[in-house]
C-alpha cells in the first residue's frame, strides 16, 4: 500500500515522516532536521498516534544532539536533558511519547563512553522501542483477532493503525489480521470531529489494504450501534492508569457507552507501554487542549460565528466498567483491571 511506507524513517541522519495533516489529498514526505521542527511535527500532528510519537520522539533525539555538535560528551548529556522535556512533553497525553524519551536517554547516557558511543547508543534504543513496538502490534493483531473472530461489522475511531504505531496498528491491527485471514470485514471508522483521523486516516489506511471501510459521521455512531449494525468495538488508546481508565480521542466515551447499552463488546488495544502505573485513575490524567480554531474552521474555512468561543479538547477518559477487555502484547486483560494490569507488566519486566 501507499500506507505500507513506516511513519516514520531514520535516514542515517534525519527522519522522515508522511505529514499526516495532508492525508489523504496528498502523500507528502517531510525531513525532520533538529529539534524545533521535530517538536513542530509533534503539535501540529504531522506525526500522531501513541506509539508513533514514542518512535518518532526517540529518534529527534538524534538530530536534536546533532544540531548542536557538542564537543564534549558533558555538553551532550545536558543537550538531551534539555531535550527530555523539549521533546517529551511536546503533547501531554500520550504517555509513549515521555517513556519512549525516557528509555532512550537513561539507556544511551548509561552505556556511552564518548560522543560516537552516544550516538549510536541513542539510534540503537531508538531502533528498539520501534521493533517492540512492531512485535507488540503483530502480537495485538494476533490476540485482537481471536477475539473477534466472530465480528464482521467492526467500530473503530480515531487512527490508530499503521500510520499511529511501528507497525500494523494497535486497534487496525486486529482488522488486518482478519482481512489476511479472509474472514467478512467491513470497518465502521467514525470521522472524529475536529482533526478527522477517521475520515481521513483510518479510511485512507484501510481501504488502500483493500479493507471494506465505512466513513461514519461523529453524530451518527451512537444511534448504528443501537440499531444493532455493530458487532464489536475496538479503539487505541495514549494512556491507561493502574485501573484501566484508558485516554484515547475524544470522542471514545461517547462509544463506549453506547456499545455497553447495545450489549457489544468494547475493547481498548494499545501496548504495555501506554500504561502508566503510577497514575491510580484516569483522573490523573492529563487531557490535552487544543487551539480552538481547529473547532472554529475545517480546511482553513470559518464555520462558526466571530467571536464565539470554541473548546477544545483532544482525548477523554474511558472508565474501566465500560471497557470489556484491554488488548496488550503481554495478554488480553480483564477485570480486576488493577490486577491484570499488574500482572501483565510484570509479565514484560516492567516496574
Ligand atoms: O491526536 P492523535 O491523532 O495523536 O490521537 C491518536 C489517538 O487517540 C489514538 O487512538 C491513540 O494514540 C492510539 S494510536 C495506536
Amino acid at each position: 500500500m501507499k500506507g505500507t511506507t513506516p511513519p516514520v524513517v531514520w535516514a542515517n541522519d534525519h527522519i522522515q515522516i508522511i505529514d499526516q495533516t495532508l492525508l489523504p489529498t496528498e502523500v507528502k514526505i517531510i525531513e525532520i532536521r533538529n529539534a524545533a521542527q521535530a517538536v513542530d511535527a509533534i503539535q501540529r500532528l504531522a506525526i500522531r498516534g501513541a506509539p508513533a510519537l514514542g518512535a518518532f520522539g526517540s529518534l529527534a533525539l538524534v538530530v536534536a544532539l546533532d544540531e548542536v555538535q557538542p564537543s564534549s560528551l558533558a555538553e551532550a548529556k545536558s543537550r538531551l536533558e534539555e531535550c527530555r522535556t523539549l521533546i517529551g512533553d511536546a503533547r501531554p497525553t500520550a504517555v509513549n511519547l515521555r517513556w519512549a524519551v525516557d528509555r532512550v536517554i537513561d539507556q544511551a547516557t548509561n552505556d556511552a563512553r564518548d560522543l560516537t558511543s552516544l550516538r549510536t547508543a541513542l539510534i540503537s534504543e531508538a531502533h528498539a522501542v520501534a521493533a517492540e513496538d512492531e512485535a507488540a502490534c503483530n502480537e495485538i493483531g494476533r490476540l485482537g483477532h481471536e477475539l473477534l473472530r466472530d465480528a464482521s461489522v467492526i467500530g473503530t475511531h480515531c487512527n490508530a493503525g499503521r500510520l499511529a504505531t511501528a507497525g500494523t496498528g494497535t486497534a487496525l491491527a486486529p482488522m488486518y489480521a482478519k482481512a489476511e485471514a479472509g474472514e467478512p470485514l467491513r470497518v465502521l471508522a467514525s470521522e472524529t470531529r475536529p482533526l478527522l483521523q477517521g475520515a481521513r486516516l483510518t479510511a485512507w489506511e484501510l481501504d488502500d489494504a483493500g479493507i471494506d471501510v465505512t466513513v461514519v459521521p461523529d453524530s451518527a455512531m451512537a444511534s448504528t450501534v443501537l440499531s444493532g449494525q455493530v458487532d464489536a468495538y475496538i479503539v487505541g488508546a495514549d494512556r491507561i492508569a493502574a485501573n484501566g481508565d484508558a485516554a484515547n480521542k475524544i470522542g471514545t466515551v461517547g462509544h463506549a457507552l453506547a456499545s455497553r447499552e447495545a450489549g457489544i463488546p468494547f475493547y481498548v488495544a494499545a501496548p504495555t507501554s501506554t500504561i502508566d502505573i503510577a497514575l491510580a485513575t484516569g483522573n490523573h490524567i492529563e487531557i490535552e487542549q487544543r487551539d480552538a480554531i481547529e473547532v472554529h474552521e475545517i480546511g482553513g474555512s470559518r464555520l462558526t460565528p466571530q467571536g464565539v468561543t470554541a473548546s477544545n479538547p483532544a482525548f477523554d477518559v474511558t472508565p474501566n466498567h465500560l471497557i470489556t477487555a484491554i488488548i496488550t502484547e503481554a495478554g488480553v486483560l480483564r477485570a480486576p483491571f488493577e490486577d491484570s494490569i499488574a500482572e501483565a507488566l510484570s509479565r514484560v519486566g516492567s516496574p
